[in-house]
């Protein structure tokens, strides 16, 4: 049956992360920090939100942008938080989630052998979608003494007459960093000048720590037409399942990312949407302590990985996410990971599934779960770690 697959669903690699699930669940009694997605249970708010849309009928196709009042919404919301202006008509399209956002914009601006520039690590589902569309992947590494940013002239060197578009993720998964304003106002200077599209990728906006602020590139008005800015309802409100996200964009962007919505999902869920009207118009106490928890979590997580001999551990400054540099106790992270799982019982992911680099040696460990599982798991781990 194989003959029969096409070449680009061939080249696409299913999420290196579900391998170590399987295994995982396949072994049972295990702490899961391998999960990209908050434990919180979606507030109760937000759930009445769905089952009175439903009550009142609301359960049909809608625009395939989305619901005006949800459209609406968001932009008061992008003028509030982000700075961004944006017409809710022409430069917002409502999503299943930002996964499908960052599918619709690559498919759109890539045609195969296009150049496109994703960092190392980076989260990977970009370079399963870049794949896909048959596109070229330079890397950019992300530095570690700079706290995990790029240097700007090295990002720039990497921009060739074949580059179409540079993707960054701020807060950014898997290593928590943040790129500050005064980076991004950088950033914005060569996107002005060159000629590239950047993917902004901003879905862990509101997982932020220590104070710090977030920044929205598009809020610059010299860049704002040539970046795609990618946010989501998922890990703010915990509403992974439900599969809301949005994507704003110059209108003619916009316009062609319509036509993958339309030819793939039609629209976001009609019932979702509704879900995340209410998600925006509501109060954000919710947000307020999912945030604090984590960062709870941050701090407990770093130090107890710090304790053991030949971890280092970076302090992340948002999103959920660790990523330890085991690279003393092995280079290996598929193995080690793999190590990790099968004798302390701990899912990780190894490092390499998220830069070929940079990635290497580290492990991604996310604190979307309990006090006790974090505790816990880290002291399997120390105990393993000798054997290593
Ligand atoms: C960096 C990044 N962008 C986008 C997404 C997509 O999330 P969703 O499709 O649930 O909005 C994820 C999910 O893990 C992510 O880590």
């Amino acid at each position: 049956m194989e003959n029969f697959i096409s070449k680009r669903a061939v080249r696409t690699p299913l999420s290196g992360i579900k391998k170590f699930s399987e295994r995982a669940l396949a072994l049972g009694n295990v702490i899961r920090l391998e999960l990209g997605e908050p434990d919180f249970d979606t507030p109760d708010f937000i759930k009445e939100a769905a089952k009175e849309a439903m009550d009142k009928g609301y359960t049909h196709y809608t625009a395939i942008a989305g619901i005006p009042e949800l459209r609406e919404a968001i932009a008061e919301k992008l003028m509030e938080e982000n700075g961004i202006e944006v017409n809710p008509e022409s430069e917002i399209l409502v999503t299943c989630g930002g996964y499908h956002a960052v599918f619709a914009a690559f498919n759109i601006l890539l045609d195969p052998g296009d150049e496109i520039i994703l960092t190392d690590p980076a989260w990977s589902a970009y370079f399963s979608v870049a794949k896909f569309v048959g596109a070229k992947i330079v890397y950019c590494p992300l530095h570690e003494d700079l706290g995990f940013k790029p240097d700007i002239g090295e990002l720039e060197s990497k921009i060739s007459d074949r580059t179409k578009l540079i993707v960054l993720n701020t807060p950014q998964n898997p290593t928590g960093a943040i790129l500050d304003r005064k980076l991004l106002e950088e950033i914005a200077d060569i996107i002005r000048k060159r000629d590239v599209i950047l993917l902004s990728d901003e879905v862990y906006e509101k997982i932020i720590f220590d104070g710090e602020k977030h920044f929205s590139i598009a809020s610059n008005p010299d860049v704002k037409d040539k970046v795609i800015s990618v946010f989501s309802f998922s890990k703010s409100y915990a509403m992974t399942g439900w599969r809301v996200g949005y994507v704003i964009a110059n209108p003619i962007f916009i316009g062609h990312m319509r036509k993958i919505v339309s030819i793939s999902t039609v629209c976001a869920s009609s019932i979702a949407q509704y879900a995340a009207l209410a998600a925006l118009k509501g109060p954000q106490d919710s947000v307020k302590e999912m945030v604090r928890e984590y960062e709870y979590r941050r701090d407990l997580i770093v130090s107890e990985l710090n304790k053991i001999s030949g971890v280092k551990c970076f302090k992340p400054r948002g999103a959920f996410y660790v990523f330890p540099d085991f690279s003393e106790i092995s280079k290996d992270s598929m193995s080690l990971a793999m190590h990790i799982l099968e004798k302390a019982r701990v899912v990780t992911v190894p490092g390499v599934i998220f830069g070929p680099k940079v990635g290497e040696g580290h492990l991604r460990i996310s604190f979307a779960t309990s006090r006790e599982n974090l505790r816990e798991a880290v002291r399997r781990i120390r105990e393993i770690v000798p054997e290593l």
